[in-house]
């Protein structure tokens, strides 16, 4: 079943600036085909608002902090990234959108599929009918 859940990053601390690292399959459950990101967003603008049919993602605030709100069509979920050594998982088939930008906030975004506008679903109601469906079949 899908979900959303948050997975901490190692954070390696040093007076000189502290770093964070990521590995494909290790700490993200998936194959990192695509890496993109969102940046320079104006004040009080939405990102995503769409579902994704196949791709897994990994969301991480880069910098300055934002919401995602998922949603599975049951329930909806709020997660706040704020920090650059955690972010967020969200497997295929739920609702996504990211809302409350704070001034110069990044954020990253790691994919488990190559850029492909067929797997996106960009109106709800085709959502909601695409989880009933897939509800239904199990
Ligand atoms: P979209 O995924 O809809 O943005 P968001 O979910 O943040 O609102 O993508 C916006 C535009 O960018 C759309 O025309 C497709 C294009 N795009 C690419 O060409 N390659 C990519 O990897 C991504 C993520 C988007």
């Amino acid at each position: 079943m899908s979900h959303a859940h948050i997975i901490n990053l190692p954070k390696i601390e040093d007076p000189r600036g502290n770093l964070t690292f990521i590995e494909e399959s290790r700490h993200v459950p998936f194959e990192i085909k695509r890496a993109y990101w969102i940046y320079d967003v104006p004040g009080g603008e939405k990102r995503g608002g769409h579902a994704f049919k196949e791709q897994q993602e990994f969301i991480i605030a880069l910098s300055g902090s934002f919401d995602v709100v998922v949603k599975d069509g049951l329930q909806d979920y709020r997660f706040h990234l704020n920090r650059s050594y955690f972010g967020l998982c969200i497997t295929h088939g739920l609702w996504r959108e990211m809302v409350n930008f704070s001034t110069n906030s990044v954020a990253l975004i790691l994919s488990s599929t190559f850029y492909d506008s067929g797997d996106y679903i960009y109106n709800y109601d085709e959502f909601l009918n695409y989880r009933n469906k897939w509800r239904n079949s199990m």
